[in-house]
């Protein structure tokens, strides 16, 4: 059985939509007299989703990468339903890691009061990640077969079988301005664009169409894997709108990155852009860009080990009533990533990445915290070959406890770094994808419209989220998931999951 069907009074389908009328309830708050004075409210919504899955098509920026080529290869082995043979055992390809593909959401109880649970991939009608289609950019030449061995990654048993699909995948030429990465970067450089920045921005917008026409997809997603660049200067007049953007490109001005002229490309071209780097792409002319053409843009920075383990247990610690007051947190890797990393500017950027990523936890709970307060907070990132992708991280959360007390949780986690980063590439483009079929109405309101250009739904994939301005950062991870569980059922006009479980708690 694939699929749900909700029936009731407020969902109707079509053959084109899924329409669901949904009752938001919220509450509103006042202060009074040192006192709060709390207001239910309920507003009406009517999602729509188109129910016609697109063929999709992911271009990769860094395609040649551990990411990059672990990703397109993750995708082969599954769609060809490879297996092979490790000194454990035979394996199979699967989409371990991803919440689309791998993890559930409870939808109800049945008749004997069992909890049925059914993959979130089926709450709306979603791309399959065994049909999407890859294409993408890299400034080395590298084919994806050799890519892949490169990336030490894969068993090499499963690599031989993929070599015959990867080896006639090779990437685009790339946008490579060298004072935006690590000067140990460029002996890799072997496949760069030329030109003005604006002619490179064209380029890439015709290899967008390009990829488009000659693979049959009916639309592109474009997302950011390359490696992880120094943050550009926000200046008055450079980049802080969209006209002065637009006018430092055609001016050649130096402190626009590659990275946000691909932004600028993809956006240009009505297609979402993702960033799973640190650097801040998005500069507000970027931003102001997106949201004047209505196109998605989300990021930023793969949340994949450390700091998702973080934004649980911090959670976890400030929601038991804990204080933690010191975080610790070591890395070493030995990756390309790890190289790149080694060079203080571009360690800043993931620096800043990585460290507020308590912040919205620590301001929760006033009682442990005064204003302004927060715990000490050290990241530290080492380059070891020796380790290659499996990257090492290790954590010391120090916290106050009950009467002075104190209390010290030492964590270890040692995993290859691409196959925990793959799973999310697959879930960030197969939910932004879904989001674009989204379009919703507010009671009152005549038309229908979509979320946000910027698409903060997808913060539980991210390190540092991008939000539409003026709106609240959310790093609590299980707040994250359920923000997207809850939105989706709310397109199938499901009321958002609440745990009371008030069924089995009557006499
Ligand atoms: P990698 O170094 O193996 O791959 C990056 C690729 O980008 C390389 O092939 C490089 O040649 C290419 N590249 C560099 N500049 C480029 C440009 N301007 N245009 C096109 N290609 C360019 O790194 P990996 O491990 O794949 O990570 C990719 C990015 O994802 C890094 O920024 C990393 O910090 C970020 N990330 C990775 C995570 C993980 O692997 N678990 C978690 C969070 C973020």
């Amino acid at each position: 059985m694939s699929g749900i069907k909700v029936e009731s009074p407020n969902v109707k389908y079509t053959d084109a939509h899924i329409e669901a009328k949904y009752s938001y309830a919220n509450t509103k708050v006042r202060r009074e007299n040192g006192s709060y004075v709390v207001e239910p409210t309920k507003t009406q919504y009517t999602f729509r989703t188109e129910r016609n899955v697109p063929k999709l098509g992911v271009m990769l920026v860094g395609w040649g990468g551990n990411n990059g080529s672990t990703f397109t290869a993750a995708i082969l082995a599954n769609k060809h339903g490879l297996k092979w043979r490790t000194k454990e055992g035979e394996k199979k390809a699967n989409y371990y890691g991803s919440i689309t593909q791998a993890s559930t959401v409870c939808i109800g109880n049945d008749d004997d009061g069992e909890e049925v649970y059914v993959p979130l991939k089926q709450l709306l009608p979603m791309v399959d990640p065994n049909d999407i289609v890859v294409d993408g950019w890299d400034i080395s030449k590298c084919n994806l077969a050799d890519s892949m061995s490169r990336a030490k990654v894969l068993d090499y048993n499963l690599q031989e079988q993929l070599r015959p699909y990867l080896q006639k995948l090779t990437p685009r030429p790339s946008i490579y301005i060298s004072d935006f990465i690590a000067a140990n970067q460029v002996g890799r450089a072997n496949n760069v664009l030329t030109g003005s920045k604006l002619q490179m921005i064209e380029q890439i917008r015709k290899d967008i169409r390009d990829f488009k026409q000659s693979s049959g997809v009916d639309k592109v997603i474009v997302l950011w894997t390359a490696n992880t660049e120094r943050f550009s200067d926000v200046i008055l007049g450079l980049n802080d709108t969209w006209e002065n953007l637009n006018r430092s490109i055609r001016a050649e001005e130096s402190e626009i990155s590659p990275s946000t002229l691909f932004a600028v490309a993809s956006i240009l071209e009505g297609v979402t852009y993702i960033n799973g780097s640190p650097q801040n792409t998005f500069v507000p002319g970027v931003i102001e860009l997106a949201e004047k053409k209505k196109v998605f843009i989300a990021g930023d920075d793969f949340k994949s080990g450390q700091t998702k383990i973080k934004s649980v247990l911090v959670d976890f610690l400030v929601s038991a009533g804990i204080k933690p007051v010191s975080i610790v947190s070591y890395n070493h890797l030995g990756n390309n990533d790890g190289k790149n990393l080694s060079a203080p500017k571009t360690f800043r950027s993931k620096e800043i990445s990585k460290s507020n990523v308590v912040d919205d936890m620590v301001a929760s709970n006033h009682l442990l915290y005064d204003k302004n307060e927060k715990p000490d907070h050290c990241v530290v990132i080492k380059y070891v070959p020796y380790v290659g992708d499996s990257k090492r991280a290790m954590d010391e959360y120090t916290s106050e406890i009950m009467m002075g007390g104190t209390n010290t949780i030492v964590l270890h986690n040692t995993c290859e770094d691409s196959l925990l980063a793959t799973p999310l590439i697959i879930d960030l483009v197969v939910l932004a994808e879904v989001c674009e079929r989204i379009k919703f109405k507010v009671e009152g309101e005549s038309d229908f419209q979509r979320f946000n250009a910027v698409l903060s739904i997808l913060s539980f994939l991210t390190k540092a989220p991008l939000v539409p301005r003026g709106t609240p950062v959310v790093n609590a991870l299980f707040r994250q998931r359920a923000c997207i569980e809850n939105v989706l059922r709310a397109c199938i006009g499901l009321a958002p999951v609440n745990h009371m479980m008030l069924e089995h708690k009557h006499e």
